[in-house]
């Protein structure tokens, strides 16, 4: 059976990678509704700051804040705090910051959401950055395969009680089987075969994410960089295979 429109949409991040509020909310307001969550990441948030996130959310569209914040347990247990005060859906962190970093941060985080019965976000690892391969790692001295790291660090997210991880399209596959369904994947790296692949090495189309396995796919220039990004949006939307529900 054909899933409702709604759940493909749902699942559809997109990236506000613009330099300044103004032109965020312009694409906010163009594409309200229209997709599951809005990203704003370090570029975004370090110019317009959580009274942008703010204004987003009470707009009543969702957050993704993606600031993949790395540092010790209790900063950066602190830092999600804020992000939940703000009202985002989704934020993430960096799972080589450790396990004593993650569960105090989903402690926190829980606790805070229970406290003041506000909504959970959703907490997302980022496991080894898609710009380091195996030559960045002989530089740091460290032997084992990225794919190997990859992994491991997804099931420590898993062990510890992370929501999922960020992943690149190529690890889609293998992350499902080791940590199971109803572990999110967020993807980046889609490029529709119509679009520019920028600076996207090895991307995957919208429709090859999905069906790999990503809950999520991000998507940013295609949309965001063309001249009619509803029309982009709605050309993506049409290309995604029917999905059986949401997650
Ligand atoms: O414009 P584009 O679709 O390439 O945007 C992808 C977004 O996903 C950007 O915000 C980028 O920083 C982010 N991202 C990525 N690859 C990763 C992690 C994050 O492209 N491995």
């Amino acid at each position: 059976m054909e899933a409702p429109r709604a759940k493909i949409k749902d699942r559809l991040i997109i990236a506000l990678d613009v330099p300044a509020a103004d032109k965020a909310l312009k694409l906010v307001n163009l594409l309200k509704g229209k997709v599951g969550m809005f990203k704003v990441g370090s570029q975004l948030f370090t110019t317009a700051g959580p009274q942008l996130v703010r204004e987003i959310v009470s707009g009543g569209d969702k957050v993704f804040l993606d600031l993949k914040f790395h540092d010790i347990p209790r900063t950066v247990a602190n830092a999600a705090l804020e992000a939940v005060k703000i009202g985002v859906s989704m934020f993430n962190l960096h799972t080589m910051g450790g396990m004593d970093m993650m569960r105090l941060t989903i402690q926190e985080t829980d606790r805070y959401c229970s406290t003041f019965k506000v909504p959970r976000p959703k907490i997302v690892g980022i496991t080894v950055l898609t710009s380091l391969n195996q030559e960045s790692f002989k530089r740091m001295g460290l032997e084992r395969s990225v794919d190997e790291i990859v992994i491991r660090l997804s099931q420590l997210a898993l062990e510890t009680g992370l929501d999922g991880v960020v992943a690149s399209p190529r690890e889609i596959r293998a992350i499902r089987e080791a940590c199971g369904e109803g572990f999110i994947i967020v993807t980046p790296g889609i490029r529709p075969s119509w679009a520019s692949a920028d600076d996207q090495r090895r991307f995957a189309t919208p429709r090859e994410a999905i069906e790999a396995g990503a809950d999520y796919i991000v998507i940013g220039r295609p949309i965001t960089g063309s001249k009619a990004p509803l029309l982009s949006l709605e050309r993506v939307l049409s290309e995604l295979p029917s999905l059986q529900g949401g997650k």
